[in-house]
């Protein structure tokens, strides 16, 4: 099990990304939440999922759930609503 987070940065003129939504945050927030669990579960910055208007986007993988709008207060929901860990 792995989360993605979308961490691209677009520029004028269609800035939305969900880099500039705050992916880079949103990433060190959820690593910190799982440490704090003792969740051993990556966290993968990728660049676009192709679903930028939603964004900012995490995924989950393998299962392939998406959250959308994501803000980096969000970490505590995402981790809460994970998978138990094989380990
Ligand atoms: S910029 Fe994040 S899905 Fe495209």
């Amino acid at each position: 099990m792995k989360l993605n987070v979308c961490v691209m940065r677009r520029h004028a003129p269609n800035p939305h990304s969900c880099g500039n939504g705050g992916g880079l945050e949103i990433a060190s927030k959820l690593e910190q939440t799982l440490a704090e669990r003792g969740l051993s579960v990556p966290v993968e910055r990728i660049a676009c999922f192709g679903l930028c208007l939603k964004g900012p986007n995490v995924r989950l993988l393998p299962q392939g759930r998406f959250w959308h709008e994501v803000k980096p207060g969000d970490a505590e929901e995402i981790v809460a609503a994970l998978p138990p860990c094989d380990s």
